[in-house]
């Protein structure tokens, strides 16, 4: 049984997880109504789900080899004085454009900033049992997205290499990631980005080479199994807080951005990720919001929720009916787009 913080109990929570006034409300075990489980409350309630769930990703993850994605017979040595530019890449026979090339370097600075990404989810979890066993399993398989992507990019000379360097040395110097308030909004948030992770590798991988497709693909099924831990465990934490949950998954759903904050340009990279279709709101609502807020996470049905929560859910269902909106429309437009490609 989980040790209950009774409202102005502060001085037994731990002091760095960035807790908020409503987390110290009583908890009712009994009833779920109006129950706010404090960030250590709900590490202990969810330890054997973070068990179980650390048990089924073992059981479901493959071990791969980043150096068998990367062909190396096409790389070949830096000259000095020598400028990258476009027609270096060699994919092939494919061609790629300004926006495959940004979500690329996108892509990798993303995985390039994982010190701060574990920073972040080791403070929110902490060090020991499952908890700490996740962590460092997920950083471990983390590393080698990058390790391969880079390898890929250096052989193939798809991006510039100064321009990936520098933005590197800018990002990781930076230290910036999105830092979730607490562990409720870091079980959402996590959820919401592991998953767009995964689409953003998979919908880039579909532009290049077959070795590019078959790299991203294997990068995006490692992000698919931590999204699947992620929104499982967000679901057992809206099982044990319901209204904590909706709170955060309502913040999180309000503020999601793709990470990326930090990159030099990043929001010129993003504008043309977008517009190519590679990642924008509407994949976004379609491929996220969708499938996990809507359908596993049932938002609209949750019961047990307190006042605050209730306020919440509300503010979230016109979120998500605006975002259908404009997804739809957007899909529209664009079907009207390639319609139009068609005839000319
Ligand atoms: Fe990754
Ligand atoms: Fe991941």
């Amino acid at each position: 049984m989980p040790r209950i913080a009774a409202r102005g109990d502060s001085e037994s929570l731990p002091a760095d997880r960035g807790i908020r006034s409503h987390d110290y409300l009583p908890v009712s075990r009994e009833t779920k109504v109006g129950v706010v489980l404090t960030t250590e409350a709900i590490l202990r309630e969810l330890e054997p789900t973070a068990e179980a769930l650390l048990e089924r990703h073992l059981a479901s993850s493959k071990e791969w080899f980043p150096h068998e994605f990367v062909p190396y017979s096409r790389g070949r040595d830096h000259v000095p004085g020598e400028t990258w530019s476009a027609d270096d890449a060699d994919l092939d026979g494919h061609q790629i454009d300004d926006a495959v090339r940004s979500a690329l370097l996108v892509n990798l600075l993303t995985e390039d900033n994982l010190p701060y990404y574990f920073r972040s989810v080791e403070r929110m979890f902490g060090r020991d049992g499952a908890w700490g066993t996740w962590v460092r399993r997920w950083t471990a398989e983390e590393g080698r997205h990058a390790m391969a992507i880079y390898g890929y990019l250096m052989t193939t000379r798809a991006i510039d290499p100064i321009e990936l360097e520098r933005g590197r040395m800018a990002q990781v110097s930076g230290g910036i990631t999105p830092d979730p308030d607490n562990t409720h909004e870091g079980f959402a948030y996590l959820a919401l980005q592991e998953l767009a992770t995964r689409i953003s590798h998979r919908s880039t991988g579909k532009h290049l080479d077959p070795v590019g497709f078959e790299l991203m693909k294997r990068v995006a099924a490692d992000e698919n199994l931590h999204q699947l831990f992620y929104r499982d465990l967000a679901e057992a934490a809206i099982q044990a807080d319901p209204s904590g949950m909706m709170i955060a998954i309502e913040k999180q759903v309000a503020n999601f951005s793709m990470p990326g904050v930090g990159i030099p340009n990043f929001a010129e990279h993003a504008g043309r990720i977008a517009r190519a279709g590679i990642y924008d709101l509407a994949v976004h609502h379609d491929q996220i919001l969708v499938p996990v807020v809507i359908r596993q996470w049932d938002v609209e049905h949750l019961e047990g929720l307190d006042a605050e929560a209730e306020q919440a859910r509300e503010r979230l269902m016109k979120r998500l009916a605006k975002s259908e909106r404009v997804a739809k429309r957007m899909t529209d437009r664009r079907q009207t787009a390639d319609a139009t490609l068609v005839d000319a």
